[in-house]
């Protein structure tokens, strides 16, 4: 087998099977090309995104102006550390703290290590502006969150797959229900060590889990009266993906700690960024956090371009008339095979359906393969919920004929 090219879908699979490790469990599709919703696989079909890799590429595949700022910010310079300054950092900091309206931004590159940053810094406002005792700051939690896969964040994670076997867990954490600002309440309450509270606005990973409006604004009044830091993850929710550039905007909600990610370069390349205001972000100083590639010069200027694309193409607001028309075709399926389909959630577009197995056992999988066989590119997540999370530059007619897929394969399962 040449290890330059692969001339088969087949051929990938075994090599990636063979030389890989088996962290994921992927369709059998093996993709060689995109453009804005459409991917193609090594055999030339062609299948349209609703996956927009969990979100990351919610300005379309290759978008031509991120891709143009890559490639000549890339014939220039790519990377000097932060240990000089270079010549695009500050002006990305500078767009992303008007677009978000907050003083300061640290950037760094996977959405796991924002989160693991966010901690970091809520941990040191806690003993530096808090007065809390050192070593005894608690960041409050939520069951079934999704933070990412590092040793620190998987500790206070509530799913078997996510933790078993890779103990011991990280102190520090308390886990309430979501959805719950009684149990928040009284997490507060219980407790004056807490520095943060770290919540999805909507829990993607979870399978799209919006919470009763009103809940953040709740949980932030809490926050404030407990002097306590709500970090908002927005890292799959955020950059118009739900309708509203943040997701915390439902609720008119601006957290103290914003975490974005994933689509902050349109899938490009990985990165993420925390934004706070001085009184938070100063507290950690020169020498206390860092990464050689957080904040290169090339993420700087990708990450301003893709925030771009998104407001002069009207992505935000494209998410939210989409996602209407989707979930209203997704309910009236819903009332056509109510014993196949039996939830329809979501907004904007991050969307999600409930699969109930049918006669023969089959399940979210076999729906999912049955879309991929027709063209259509989803996955399961937690056995039985389909998330459906397209590019939001997918146009009306696109939508339509992606929903007449999903009927298709839902009427005939
Ligand atoms: C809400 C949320 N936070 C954090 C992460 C982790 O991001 P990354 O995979 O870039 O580390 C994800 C990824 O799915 C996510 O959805």
């Amino acid at each position: 087998m040449s290890t330059q090219t692969i001339t088969s879908s087949q051929q990938a699979m075994d090599i990636e099977h063979e030389f890989g490790a088996h962290n994921y469990h992927p369709l059998p599709v093996v993709l060689t090309r995109g453009e804005g919703v459409h991917l193609w696989d090594v055999e030339g079909k062609h299948y349209f995104d609703f996956l927009s890799a969990y979100s990351a590429v919610n300005q379309g595949h290759c978008h031509p102006k991120i891709i143009h700022a890559l490639t000549e910010q890339a014939k220039q310079l790519t990377l000097t550390s932060r240990a000089f300054y270079n010549d695009k950092l500050g002006i990305a900091e500078k767009y992303i703290c008007e677009y978000f309206n907050y003083d300061k931004a640290l950037y760094m590159n996977s959405g796991a290590e924002a989160v693991e940053t966010a901690i970091k810094l809520a941990r040191k406002w806690g003993y530096m502006k808090k007065g809390i005792a050192p070593h005894n700051a608690e960041i409050i939690v939520v069951e079934h969150n999704f933070h990412g896969r590092t040793t620190g964040i998987i500790s206070f994670s509530t799913d078997p797959d996510s933790t078993k076997g890779f103990g011991p867990y990280m102190p520090g954490y308390k886990v309430i229900p979501y959805n719950d600002i009684h149990a928040l309440e009284e997490a507060l309450k219980e407790n004056p060590n807490v520095c943060g509270f770290l919540v999805e606005p909507i829990q993607g990973e979870a399978g799209v889990v919006v919470p009763d409006d009103g809940y953040l604004a709740k949980a932030h009044a809490l926050c404030k009266e407990y002097d306590v830091l709500l970090m908002a993850d927005e890292i799959q929710t955020g950059i118009g993906r739900t309708g509203k550039i943040l997701a915390s905007k439902y609720d008119d909600v601006h957290a103290d700690i914003l975490i974005l990610g994933k689509a902050l370069s349109g899938g490009v390349l990985p990165v993420s960024c925390v934004l706070a205001n001085d009184d938070i972000m100063l507290c950690i100083q020169p020498g206390e956090h860092g990464s050689t590639f957080g904040g290169n010069p090339l993420a700087a200027v990708v990450a301003i371009a893709a925030l771009e694309v998104i407001k002069e193409e009207n992505l935000t607001e494209n998410a939210r008339v989409l996602g209407e028309l989707f979930r209203d075709r997704m309910r009236r399926l819903m009332e056509k095979r109510p014993e196949i389909v039996t939830l329809v959630r979501g907004r904007g577009l991050l969307n999600a359906i409930v699969i109930n197995p049918n006669d023969q056992g089959q399940t979210a999988w076999d729906v999912c393969v049955e879309l991929m066989n027709k063209g259509l590119l989803a996955k399961p997540t937690h056995g039985d919920i389909i998330r459906f999370a397209p590019p939001l530059v997918m146009t009306e007619d696109q939508l339509h004929e992606c929903c007449d897929i999903i009927e298709e394969v839902i009427m005939n399962f």
